[in-house]
């Protein structure tokens, strides 16, 4: 990227040009910054650059002559250029901005100084004003460094780690959650427990609600556009505000889809040949699936092998989306992902559904051929007596379905999905999708 900055003191801008992340982008060639002064484009031998205001009143004015030649000398030798004058009256400068100026090829900052620059200038030589705040300065270069140091760092491969902007403050429309470092206890301060017993899954949960809490107290304009846009009902935070995880806990139990999980076994599950056997993990299972409990607003997406290799493999393909470069190529991907729960058995799974309710889930079976064992419909499952304020699983079976002991273990079963023929033979997927569809489904 090209930046080219017209100020009348380019020796403000040494220190911060060859310091730190600007200092090393500008020395790979990922950032090309020209300084340019103004007061070389002063036609006299006094090289004057201001002048007293028409109509009286205190200060000195940038005459329009130096700073129209200098644009147009750099935009020259430069290329076009998107022209950016730096005034207490433009447009406040938030991440949105910084973010479209990081999508520009050439950016050309105007500093002013004095009391400011003539009008007529403004009209003809600038494409967009911008302010740093609601305060006044003696000069626009400690905004423009402010934008060059912000857009500057979204430039590819000049983060050493392109994720750490991923989790910033403002990356959601939400402040970072809290860090801690070593040591681990500090004039008796602890490090929160959480962040030690190296479950991710659980990391990540807590930073979550954690940056939502502090969004909360001190940015409610902010955690409004959240909530708009993650369709999250604000009761819901100031809940978990009051009462912490509990807080949580109590929300998850009022919205049916946020207290229920999709689980895929692999085994125990039969083949073709009605033979119990254990299915290979696939990654259309994996991606579809989190796709659907995500589109439906579930609580997450259990993956039960009790092949060890096979759960290494569908961490590994999660951890790309969720932390890895997947997640910067496709966040709604990483969305999806990251409700993946990978667990060897349905043990494993009770115990962490137990650990996020407190109490054990209702386990609900998913089959074809229900023979002649009672059956529940979507509509009436969240009714059910035994349902009612408790986490719920739906228990979907690979290859050609779950064995009859796991169906005889499931506490309900969900009516089965029929066509109008006798062909029966759906893909997990699909069947997946049709269920959470009949239960979730919301009237557009
Ligand atoms: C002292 S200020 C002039 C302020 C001007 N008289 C006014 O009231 O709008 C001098 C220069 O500092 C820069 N400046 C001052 N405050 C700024 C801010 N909040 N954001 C961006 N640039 C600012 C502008 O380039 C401005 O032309």
């Amino acid at each position: 990227m090209k930046i080219s900055v017209l100020t009348l003191f380019p020796e403000i801008f040494d220190g911060f040009l060859d310091a730190g992340l600007m200092g090393r982008a500008r020395r790979t060639g990922l950032l090309d910054v020209e300084l340019v002064n103004i007061r070389d484009f002063a036609s006299d031998k006094h090289r004057t650059v201001d002048d007293t205001p028409y109509g009286g009143g205190c200060g000195m004015i940038m005459k329009p002559e130096p700073l129209s030649r200098a644009v147009r000398s750099t935009q020259k030798a430069r290329g076009e250029a998107h022209r950016v004058f730096l005034t207490p009256q433009g447009s406040s400068l938030n991440v949105k901005k910084i973010v479209e100026l990081a999508g520009r090829d050439h950016l050309l900052f105007i500093c002013g100084r004095y009391e400011g620059v003539d009008e007529r200038f403004r009209e003809s030589f600038v494409d967009e004003e911008i302010s740093l705040g609601d305060f006044v300065l003696s000069g626009g270069e400690v905004a423009a460094m402010a934008i060059i140091e912000g857009v500057g760092r979204l430039l590819p491969g000049v983060m050493g780690n392109k994720d750490s902007a991923a989790e910033e403050s403002f990356s959601e429309p939400l402040l970072e959650y809290p860090q801690y470092t070593r040591p681990a206890v500090f004039e008796g301060h602890e490090v929160p427990g959480v962040l030690l017993n190296g479950n991710h899954a659980e990391i990540r949960k807590w930073r979550r609600m954690k940056a939502e809490e502090r969004t909360k107290l001190r940015r409610p304009d902010i955690y409004s556009e959240f909530c708009e846009r993650t369709k999250a009902e604000p009761a819901d935070s100031v809940n978990s505000l009051k009462t912490g995880t509990k807080g949580i806990q109590k929300n998850l139990l009022t919205n049916d889809a946020s207290r229920t999980y999709v689980a895929l076994l692999h085994h125990p599950v039969l083949d073709r040949n009605g033979q119990v056997v254990t299915t290979a993990l696939t990654n259309l299972d994996l991606h579809d699936i989190a796709r659907a409990a995500k589109t439906f607003g579930l609580a997450g997406y259990f993956v039960v092998t009790p092949i060890q290799k096979q759960r290494e493999l569908a961490r590994r393909i999660v951890g790309h989306w969720v932390d890895g470069k997947g997640c910067l190529a496709n966040s709604r991907r990483r969305k999806a992902l990251d409700l993946v729960k990978v667990k060897a058995d349905l043990g494993q799974l009770f115990d962490s559904v137990k650990e996020d309710h407190g109490v054990e889930p209702v386990l609900i079976g998913t089959t074809a051929n229900p023979g002649h064992r009672p059956v529940v419909s979507g509509s009436e499952l969240f009714n059910r007596p035994e349902v009612v304020k408790r986490p719920v699983v739906l228990l979907f079976g690979t290859g050609w379905g779950l064995t009859d002991e796991m169906i005889d273990r499931a506490d309900l079963l969900m009516e089965p999905i029929l066509g109008p023929g006798s062909y029966n033979h759906l893909s997990v997927r699909s069947a997946v999708s049709i269920y959470l569809g009949r239960l979730f489904s919301r009237k557009p």
